[in-house]
Order: C-alpha cells, then sequence, then structure tokens
C-alpha cells in the first residue's frame, strides 16, 4: 500500500536482512525497524510491533530464516515463535511449512529465505483476492447509494503484508468509485481501530468516522450500517471466526438489526481440526493505560487505579450462526463445514 507516494509492504527483505513497520508508533510517527535475529522478532510478534494474523504468520516465516543464519536449531526456533501469540492460526502454519522446507534438504539458509519470502507473497496474494471477491458485496449494496461499512479492529494491509482482509475489499470498492464510508471501532485496549484502520484509511482517502466500541449497536438501530466486515485470526472448520475482542457483540447487535455480518479471512486462517480456538490473554497494563500522543510525544496514561484487577482477554469467538459469509480468496461461502470444505476441498485439518 502507499504511504506518501512509496509502495510499502508491513514486512520485506532487503539484502537478506529484515525489516518491518513497527506498528506501536502509529499514526503518530512511521518508523522503520530492522529485525537482525530471532530474539528480535519474537520479541516484535509478542510486543506488537507487528500484529494481525497474516502479518504474524509471515513475521514467523522470516523469524525462521533469522534463526536459521544464526544457527539456532530449527525446532527451538520453531518452538519460540510458536510460543509469542497463540491465536492466529497463520503463525503455526507458517512455521510447520518453514519445518517441512527445511526437512526437504539444500542450503538452509536459502531454503528458509525463499520459503519466507513466499509465505509472505501468498499472504499479499490472497489478500488481494479477497478484495476481489469482496467488492462484489459492496457493488450490490451501492445499488442503493452510499455504502457505510462497520469494521472491527485493523483487518487492513497493516494486519497482513499487503492489501489487509477486510479492507481490501472496502479498497477495491474505492477504486472502482464506490462512495463508500466506514465506521471504525476504537477497539480497546490496543486502539488498533483507532490508531491503524484509521491511518490507513486516510492514507487511502476514504471518508471514515471513529466511533466508540460501544457505537455500533446504536448505529445498526437506527439505519447507519449498510453491512459489517471484520477479518479472523482463526477459523474452525464450523465456520465460528475468532477475531479481536468485541467482534462478537458486534456480530449479535447485526444480526438483531438484519445487517449482513461478513468475515474476511485467507484459508491460512483456517483451523479445521475439531479442537478449541485458544483465546490469548495478555498484561492487564494493557486495559489500565491508554496510549497517545501529548506535547508530541507518545505517552501512556493510567486510566484505573493502578491497583485495579483487569482482565484482558485479546480475542472472542463469534459463532457461525451469527455470520452472514466467509469471503476468502477463492471466493464467498457459508459459514459452515460445508461452505469451508465446498471452497477448499483439501483443506487438511492437522
Ligand atoms: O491483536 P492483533 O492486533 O494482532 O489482532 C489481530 C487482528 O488484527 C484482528 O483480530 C483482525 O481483525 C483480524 S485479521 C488480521
Amino acid at each position: 500500500m502507499m504511504v506518501e507516494n512509496r509502495h510499502y509492504r508491513t514486512i520485506w527483505a532487503e539484502d537478506g536482512d529484515v525489516f518491518i513497520i513497527d506498528q506501536r508508533h502509529l499514526p503518530h510517527r512511521f518508523i522503520i525497524e530492522s529485525l537482525s535475529g530471532l530474539e528480535d522478532m519474537a520479541r516484535a510478534i509478542s510486543d506488537m510491533h507487528v500484529r494481525g494474523a497474516g502479518l504474524i504468520g509471515a513475521a514467523a516465516g522470516y523469524g525462521m530464516y533469522l534463526a536459521v543464519r544464526e544457527g539456532i536449531e530449527p525446532q527451538k526456533a520453531a518452538d519460540i515463535l510458536i510460543g509469542t501469540r497463540p491465536t492466529a492460526a497463520n503463525l503455526g502454519k507458517a512455521v510447520k511449512r518453514q519445518l517441512e522446507a527445511l526437512e526437504g534438504g539444500g542450503n538452509p539458509v536459502k531454503v528458509s529465505f525463499e520459503q519466507a519470502n513466499a509465505i509472505a507473497d501468498e499472504d499479499a496474494d490472497f489478500c488481494r483476492r479477497i478484495g476481489e471477491h469482496g467488492l462484489r458485496i459492496i457493488e450490490d449494496a451501492a445499488e442503493k447509494g452510499p455504502v457505510n461499512i462497520l469494521t472491527h479492529c485493523n483487518a487492513g494491509w497493516l494486519a497482513f503484508v499487503d492489501h489487509g482482509s477486510a479492507l481490501s475489499p472496502v479498497y477495491a470498492a474505492h477504486d472502482t468509485g464506490i462512495d463508500v464510508h466506514v465506521w471504525v471501532d476504537e477497539t480497546r485496549p490496543v486502539n488498533q481501530g483507532a490508531r491503524l484502520t484509521c491511518w490507513e484509511l486516510s492514507m487511502a482517502g476514504i471518508k471514515h468516522t471513529l466511533i466508540t466500541d460501544n457505537t455500533g449497536g446504536h448505529l445498526m438501530q437506527n439505519g447507519m450500517v449498510d453491512l459489517c466486515i471484520v477479518g479472523s485470526d482463526r477459523t474452525n472448520r464450523f465456520g465460528d471466526v475468532a477475531n479481536k475482542i468485541g467482534t462478537y457483540l458486534k456480530a449479535v447487535a447485526a444480526w438483531d438489526n438484519k445487517v449482513p455480518f461478513y468475515a474476511a479471512l485467507p484459508s491460512t486462517t483456517f483451523d479445521l481440526a475439531k479442537k478449541d480456538i485458544p483465546i490469548e490473554q495478555r498484561d492487564g497494563d494493557e486495559v489500565r493505560y491508554v496510549q497517545g500522543l501529548a506535547d508530541g510525544r507518545i505517552m501512556r496514561v493510567l486510566v484505573s487505579s493502578e491497583s485495579t484487577p483487569a482482565a484482558n482477554y485479546a480475542f472472542d469467538v463469534t459463532p457461525s450462526r451469527l455470520v452472514t459469509g466467509l469471503i476468502t480468496e477463492r471466493g464467498i461461502c457459508e459459514a459452515s463445514e460445508r461452505g469451508i470444505l465446498g471452497l477448499f476441498p483439501n483443506e487438511s485439518s492437522d
């Protein structure tokens, strides 16, 4: 995507080194960080310099390459990377791909570098295709006039290598001249909506309005939302989607108000094994504090008492019965086992 007339991906390799956009500083500062080893990459993932399902998958792919370059045993590197964040399926899948590629022999540094690039390229390609398929839904809605879309968290290009999942159809619609406006949930505690989605949309010149996390129900009751599009970090075989905490409540409100509710996701978020979705719990300080700009400096401000107990569930699961459809790189399907396996008959359930 373009940032001030220059095309960026969220992660890339240059002369064998790996670079990321450090998202902790957005929207106030645009900072590129260079990562030189496995430890750097593991920290970048767990402390959310990089975040979002597709991007942490690609980051894990490059993390394996950096580890191999340092001479770290691949399985040890895999265990470290898998331990960074549990919910997004992409991370474990990327690590597994790297282990399988390395088992195939050849120069390990070259093999893991090529595999990391392939994972990143695939993510960008899948997201571009999600945009093409999701565009159809927005085109249909546009027959009645300007389209108001509600989204939660950041499932834009910053959450992937490029294009994004939930925002990819929005970018495609904007490019074709459709009058589109996005309601952006702020998405506490880390405010990915307020900080990242709003920044992305403003970079692209797309109309948007920031709302608190509690506003969506009111907007839907008053006919101000035509459709909701969210992302997914892990999608189970029944079409239930794990996404940023608060997604479920939006789906309930959408169902009650007959607003179509779509999840946009690359197949790399599928976890077709019949097991529970792991829900990450993060440090309570992310709830007790908010980050923002004051006097030209990025600061953290305490909202509650320092000693207030805080629970920080990072994701929730929206049951498939509340999901109108899944927008994938192969097309749109029903959020069900039949729908998913219809489009992805060879998807493994390992
Ligand atoms: O905690 P994050 O920012 O890594 O959360 C992941 C997400 O970006 C969202 O849940 C998103 O909507 C899913 S699609 C990347």
